[in-house]
């Protein structure tokens, strides 16, 4: 892949979406019956499954914590999900993205419910097209809702990018690659409204009036699919009643 000349074209960007448009969104839940509660997702070419776990007893047992669940996440991507192979396991990037989603979750999850418990977040990306991590973050919060596990809210997550001066919306590949800025955001929806913000990440530059309409910008996207990620969730529980 190599750099575009130029990044929007007649107000366009190179998918054809408008600077303030998602890529299409498709989600599914508990798509995996071993799991206590499971989601896959695309956003534009990322497919994505998470699956949780617990809360259940933590071990080893030496991670226990008497007053509250212990959250773990798991970030991995497969073998065949980018242009060169990726090499199977763990690397510093995934050991990132794992830290800090662990930590937002950790700000929606009700832990103080579960002591010596364990939940456990394994996504896996299957194909990537940046943007992965906030592909991610949403399967995760539709599965542990999937799972039944207490929550504050939903964690929604998307990403803004600068791409020839311009703000963008979910930024693509390209966009990602060789933009100026990108800024991935989470945040808590509660109550159809947006409460805080869970996750935000940022390489490349922005100036401070920048980074404010980035946040709008975000905010407008994540209340996109967080309608999406809750018309999933309630069409999942009218098909168990049915
Ligand atoms: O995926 P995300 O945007 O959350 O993370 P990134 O580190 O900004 O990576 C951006 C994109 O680079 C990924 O989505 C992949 O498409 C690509 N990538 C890759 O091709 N090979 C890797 N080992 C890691 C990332």
């Amino acid at each position: 892949m190599s750099r575009p000349d130029k990044f929007i074209v007649d107000g366009k960007r190179l998918d054809g979406r408008l600077p303030d448009q998602l890529r299409p969104i498709k989600i599914e839940v508990d798509v995996l019956k071993r799991a206590d509660g499971s989601c896959y997702i695309e956003m534009g070419k990322n497919k994505v499954v998470a699956a949780v776990y617990g809360p259940r007893e933590a071990f080893p047992r030496h991670i226990q914590d008497p007053s509250k669940v212990v959250v773990r996440y798991r970030y991995n991507m497969a073998p065949f999900s980018v242009e060169e192979r990726k090499r199977p396991g763990p690397d510093r990037r995934s050991v990132e993205i794992s830290k800090v989603s662990k930590e937002a979750f950790e700000t929606i999850i009700m832990k103080e419910l579960f002591p010596r418990s364990v939940v456990d977040i394994f996504v896996e990306v299957l194909q990537a097209d940046a943007g992965s991590r906030t592909a991610c973050i949403n399967a995760a919060s539709v599965a542990l809702v999937d799972a039944g596990i207490p929550v504050k809210g939903m964690l929604t997550s998307v990403a803004v990018a600068k791409v020839d001066g311009t703000l963008v919306l979910d930024p693509m590949k390209e966009e990602d690659n060789f933009g100026d800025a990108d800024m991935p955001f989470a945040f808590l929806i509660r109550g159809g409204k947006i409460e805080s913000i869970a996750l935000l990440q940022m390489d490349g530059r922005m100036t401070k009036a920048e980074i404010k309409d980035a946040i709008a910008l975000a905010k407008k996207g994540a209340m996109e699919i967080y309608n999406l990620q809750r018309e999933a969730i309630m069409k999942q529980f009218v098909e168990e009643e049915e």
